[in-house]
C-alpha cells in the first residue's frame, strides 16, 4: 500500500481553535524521518471530552490543531528511517507522546501540551496534529502493531473476532495499566478501584481482574456497582456514603487489603474515599494515585508513615505496558469486550463530533464508550 505519492493531497481534520471545533480540509500529513501516517479507523472518545475542548476543564493546548486521542489505523506511508513498520499495517495509535531526547516531557496528542516548556515544544511544531482526522502523522514509536489475523480473525480460524473498535479499548486499559504496573499489583492480591464507575475506573477494574487480583470496586452509583460486580469475576462491590468512617469500616470486613488505586476526577477532590482506602490498607500497602484532582488533597499522612504506606503517583504508563498488554489481550487472559464496560455505544463521523461526545458522557455511567470513525 501507499507510498507517499499515493496519499491523497487533502483530507478531513476536526479542527479547534475557539470552540466549537470544526471539520476542515486540510494538506495531507507527511511522513519525515521518525514518523508514519496512518489511516485512522476508530479513535476513542474520552467520557469528559467535551469539558476539556470546551474549556470547561482547562487543559493547555497549543491552539489551533486537529484534536484527538489515541486510535487505531493503518499505515499509509512511513518515513525513510522506519525499519519493521510496514504500509498497510493495522497499527494501535498511542496518544502519550514522550520526547526522545528527554522522556520526561510528554504530550497527550490532541489533548494536553504537558505542562513545560520542553512539553510544549513537542505539541508546537511537529505533533500538533491528532487522531480525530482521515489521516495522522505519529512517531513511530508511538506505533504498535497488532497480529490482524488474531485479533480480527474469527474464533473458528484460532481468532478472537473482535472488531476495530474492540481494539482501540486497550488504550483505556493502559492507563490503569500503567499504575498497576507501577505498583507491581500481583495475583492473589486484593486492591480497592475507586471511583470505578467511570471509563478508566471500569478499566481499572477489568485490568486488575486480568492481572489475578481480587477487586474492591467502589463508587457512588450503586446500579453500576452492581453491573460491575456481575461482570468481572473475583470482584466485591463497596458503595460511597460520604462518611469516612462508615466506608472504612465496610473496606475492613474484607480483611486484608493490599493496595488502592485512586482514578478520581477532578470533582472528587473532597472526596472522603481517599482517606478511607489509605486506612484500610494492611501495613507496607500500596497506592496508586491516578487521579485528575486539580486541588490539593488532605492525606492521613500519620497512619502512612506508621504503617509505612508507599504513595506512587503515576502519569500514563511506560511504552513495555502497551507491549505488554497488547501480549495479554493476544493470548486471551485480557477480555477486550464482555463483561461489565467498555462497550462501543456508538460509531460517530468527524462531522458528529458533538453527538460522539455527548455519547461518551451519557455513557460512562452505564459503561458504555464512544469512537469517531473518520
Ligand atoms: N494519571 C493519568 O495518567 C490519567 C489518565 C487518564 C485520566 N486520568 C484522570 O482520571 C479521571 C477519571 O477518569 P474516568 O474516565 O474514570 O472519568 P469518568 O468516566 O468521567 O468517571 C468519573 C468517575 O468519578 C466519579 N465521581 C464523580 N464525581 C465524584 C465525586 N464527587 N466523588 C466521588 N466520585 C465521583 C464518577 O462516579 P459517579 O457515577 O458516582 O458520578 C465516575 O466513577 C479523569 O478525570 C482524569 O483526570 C488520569
Amino acid at each position: 500500500m501507499a507510498s507517499t505519492s499515493e496519499l491523497p493531497a487533502w483530507h478531513k481534520a476536526l479542527v479547534l481553535d475557539i470552540y466549537p471545533p470544526k471539520v476542515d480540509k486540510q494538506p495531507t500529513p507527511k511522513p519525515g524521518p521518525g514518523s508514519a501516517i496512518v489511516r485512522i479507523l476508530a479513535a476513542n472518545v474520552l467520557s469528559y471530552a467535551k469539558e476539556v475542548f470546551s474549556g470547561q476543564r482547562p487543559y493547555p493546548l497549543q491552539k489551533p490543531l486537529t484534536i484527538g486521542s489515541s486510535a487505531v489505523g493503518r499505515i499509509a506511508a512511513i518515513g525513510p528511517d522506519t525499519t519493521s513498520l510496514k504500509p498497510g499495517q493495522l497499527v494501535l495509535v498511542d496518544s502519550f507522546i514522550q520526547a526522545r531526547d528527554e522522556p520526561s516531557a510528554s504530550i497527550l496528542s490532541g489533548l494536553h501540551e504537558g505542562m513545560t516548556e520542553a512539553s510544549r515544544t513537542l505539541m508546537r511544531g511537529e505533533w500538533r496534529n491528532s487522531t480525530y482526522a482521515e489521516y495522522a502523522k505519529c512517531p513511530l514509536e508511538q506505533l504498535h502493531p497488532f497480529n490482524e489475523q488474531r485479533f480480527l480473525g474469527s474464533p473458528a480460524d484460532g481468532g478472537l473476532g473482535y472488531t476495530l473498535e474492540d481494539l482501540s479499548y486497550i488504550s483505556t486499559l493502559a492507563v490503569p495499566f500503567g499504575g498497576l504496573s507501577d505498583i507491581r499489583l500481583k495475583a492473589g492480591q486484593t486492591i480497592i478501584v475507586a471511583p470505578a464507575t467511570g471509563n478508566f475506573g471500569g478499566a481499572a477494574v477489568r485490568m486488575a481482574v486480568a492481572m489475578g487480583a481480587r477487586v474492591i470496586a467502589m463508587g457512588r452509583n450503586k446500579n453500576a456497582l452492581q453491573r460491575i460486580a456481575a461482570g468481572n469475576e473475583r470482584t466485591e462491590v463497596v458503595q460511597m456514603t460520604g462518611d469516612m468512617q462508615t466506608d472504612l469500616e465496610e473496606l475492613q470486613k474484607f480483611g486484608k487489603i493490599d493496595a488502592f488505586f485512586d482514578i478520581s476526577p477532578p470533582q472528587a477532590s473532597r472526596s472522603t474515599h481517599l482517606k478511607s482506602c489509605i486506612l484500610a490498607l494492611r501495613p507496607g500497602g500500596y497506592v496508586s494515585l491516578m487521579g485528575g484532582q486539580q486541588e490539593d488533597v488532605a492525606i492521613p499522612i500519620g497512619a502512612i508513615m506508621h504503617r509505612s504506606i508507599k504513595l506512587h503517583g503515576m502519569f500514563m504508563y511506560t511504552r513495555d505496558d502497551i507491549k505488554t498488554l497488547i501480549g495479554m489481550a493476544e493470548i486471551g487472559v485480557l477480555k477486550l469486550t464482555g463483561g461489565s464496560g467498555g462497550r462501543v455505544s456508538g460509531k460517530f463521523k468527524l462531522e458528529e463530533w458533538e453527538k460522539a461526545f455527548d455519547s461518551a458522557a451519557e455513557g460512562q455511567a452505564s459503561g458504555e464508550r464512544a469512537v469517531i470513525t473518520p
